[in-house]
């Protein structure tokens, strides 16, 4: 961007905030605010729309929706918009945790929540993550994320008074609300689809439409599709517009033309609403597929980045306590631009799902064996981002796509084909001395990628373990639960609970009743709260009380460790023993040595390897123990970990 540009779109800037209604102290920090972040609006803005003809009106319109949006921002918001700014690591420090739930399915809907606001507190969260709960479509909406009114809670659940009110509660108790704003699509429901429908060019712009087949015959070529299975194809047909309507998802999410200035503008605007409802993360959903371009997949373009940094800006000029969660769940190399690279380091998204991690926690589960583990996480990822971290999972509302590359599988003596139907076969159960019980998702005979659904507890073997009564296995399933716990409590980066793992819910069958849900198994781990097992969470005794009391601890040592702090960098160890994943958290007070035993057998690690990678003192921070040592080796049980300082 030039300077004389930028010269002149400060000035009008300045403009529009000294007409506004705000006090002397709000105008100076907002012009402050955009001082610091208008290069990072702009350029992007520029090299993306420069050419369009609406451009330039849409900027001035830019302008003054930022002057709005911090208009209405209330009070308390703004104060803590200071405090964020004060203290900008607070989503980096290991007081952090996760929550993340269906509203109707925890309580039934907002105001439930203010009932169960101990729960979370005892549970250790401080973060909580309402699945969807904007306005969406009459019937099968896609669990939520078939969005026709952004401006408006599910009625089902309650008003954005109520969000609001729900909002403040939590911030009382220093949790922050996370909520989905969908980016790639609209319901075709959504008031922009009805216009469109209607034959009002304007919002025909707003998504991508094509009056023929020429256009979606020669996108289709390089596109892969989402749902082959229930939602076939990319374009829907729409006889009474008389249009091909691109929908990468479902035939009722209509994909929005982001080449369009004017999408900019309302998102932004969207984005601010709702930062002024209170929510503190926006959870970005689907950005992949935001820019198309003509013999790509369409995923993953160099566009996608500048819009994202772009919203960034935006949020950081008028909302500085609002960060941005990207939902990619894409490749390592083509996942971490989104936690900003390069010139746009600390610019981009605060936090990213970590993917890998995931599905190499279950592929070690399942192979008993490290070595892949190691290698992606060791090879693929930087130790540390700017601004930005992970969110550490072990299950969410999605299916698990084995996502292992042919080249490194191949690196670690594996074939990729093979080790991913291994995957596949062992999380439904087919494999042969499978512990766990799961279902196939979108399997596509043509290109022989099966994903698979299931809940934490089934995956880990607690359902098959229930049923045969052996206590050895129930006892073998929760110290895998506990284990996964330990390990997105330690990684780095914000551990995200799902909601009914923290007492060990299994899976739910009971959505092949519902003629909205039953297309879709993913429901099968979207389990109701079961309150009554939840009863007996104080009940060391029970699994409740093993798997819940655990993952309490955990989060209390996470809470009390601070090598953890996200910032401090995360060191990828091969301790050459098959079945061992460890990793040394790099912090100013020395390294965190986490290792983890996958194997189903006792373990040794030389105490000398252990203090090669910096272990000092022979204490487990994460039992909070004295270890023992045996003939200078560490002891290490079956489904072990450990955090060495
Ligand atoms: C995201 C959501 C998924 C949904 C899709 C389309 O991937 O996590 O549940 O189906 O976006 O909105």
């Amino acid at each position: 961007m030039k300077i004389q540009s930028a010269l002149g779109i400060t000035e009008r800037f300045d403009r529009c905030v000294d007409a506004a209604d705000l006090d002397r102290r709000a105008r100076d920090l907002l012009k402050l605010r955009f001082r610091r972040s208008a290069e990072d609006l702009f350029a992007p803005l520029d090299e993306l729309y420069g050419a369009h003809r609406d451009f330039a009106a849409v900027r001035e319109e830019l302008l003054a929706a930022l002057v709005d949006a911090q208009r209405e921002r209330p009070e308390a918001l703004r104060l803590r918009d200071l405090a964020c700014d004060l203290e900008p690591d607070w989503f980096l420090r290991p007081g952090m945790a996760g929550y993340v739930f269906y509203l109707d399915r925890f309580n039934g809907n907002l105001a439930g929540v203010l009932d169960k606001l101990d729960y979370l507190e005892e549970l250790g969260v401080s973060y909580v993550h309402f699945m969807p709960c904007l306005k969406p479509r009459p019937g099968d909406s896609d669990g939520g994320y078939s969005v026709m009114d952004y401006r408006e809670i599910n009625p089902a659940l309650g008003s954005m008074r109520d969000l609001e009110t729900v909002t403040e509660a939590l911030a009382a108790r220093g949790m922050s609300v996370c909520l989905d704003l969908v980016l790639n699509h609209t319901a075709k429901e959504h008031a922009w689809a009805e216009r469109a429908r209607q034959g009002e060019t304007a919002f025909q712009d707003f998504y991508w439409m094509f009056d023929d087949r020429k256009l979606p015959d020669a996108y289709d070529r390089t596109l892969v599709e989402v749902f082959p299975a229930h939602a076939p194809g990319n374009f829907t047909w729409h006889p009474d517009m008389g249009k091909w309507v691109w929908t990468t998802f479902n035939e009722h999410q209509w994909d929005l033309n982001w080449s369009n200035p004017r999408i900019f503008l309302e998102i932004v605007k969207v984005m601010l609403f709702l930062a002024n409802r209170g929510v503190a993360v926006l959870r970005l959903d689907a950005v992949a597929f935001m820019w198309k371009r003509l013999g790509t997949r369409c995923q993953n373009e160099p566009e996608v980045h500048l819009i994202l940094q772009a919203l960034r800006a935006a949020s950081r000029i008028v909302a500085p306590a609002l960060i941005h969660k990207a939902e990619a769940i894409v490749s390592p190399r083509e996942l971490i631009p989104y936690l900003g690279q390069g010139r746009h380091s600390g610019k981009e998204g605060n936090l990213a799902y970590h993917n890998s991690l995931m599905v190499q926690f279950w592929s070690s589960l399942a192979s008993r064996q490290t070595s892949l583990m190691t290698h992606v996480l060791r090879t693929h990822f930087p130790e540390s981002f700017v601004n930005a971290t992970w969110g550490t999972y072990l299950r969410c509302h999605d299916d698990i796509g084995w996502a292992v590359t042919d080249e490194d599988a191949t690196a670690v003596g594996l074939s990729g084909p093979r080790h991913r139907a291994f995957l596949a076969d062992f999380y439904t159960g087919r494999h042969p001395g499978s512990f766990a019980r799961g279902g196939d998702f979108q399997s596509d005979p043509g290109t022989g990628d099966r994903r698979t659904n299931g809940s934490c507890a089934s995956l880990s073997g607690l359902e098959t373990a229930l049923e045969s009564g052996d206590a050895e296995a129930i006892d073998a399933a929760v110290h895998r639960i506990l284990m996964g716990h330990a390990l997105i409590a330690s990684f780095g980066g914000i551990p995200l609970i799902y909601m009914g793992d923290e007492l060990g819910l299994l899976n739910d069958h009971s959505y092949e009743r519902d003629p909205h849900l039953r297309h879709d198994g993913r429901w099968m781990h979207r389990p109701p709260m079961d309150w009554a097992r939840a009863e007996r969470r104080h009940d060391r005794s029970s699994i409740e009380g093993r798997i819940h009391g655990g993952i309490r601890h955990i989060l209390a040592r996470r809470r009390d460790t601070p090598h953890i702090h996200a910032a401090n960098p995360t060191e990828i160890l091969d301790p050459g023993i098959e079945g061992v994943f460890a990793f040394a958290r790099r912090s100013p007070v020395g390294p965190l040595v986490c290792l983890f035993n996958f194997s189903d057998r006792w373990l040794s690690i030389p105490a000398r390897q252990l203090a090669a990678a910096g272990v000092r003192e022979w204490r487990d921070r994460l039992a909070d123990v004295d270890v023992v040592l045996e003939d200078d080796t560490l002891p290490f049980p079956p489904q072990g970990r450990i955090w060495l300082s």
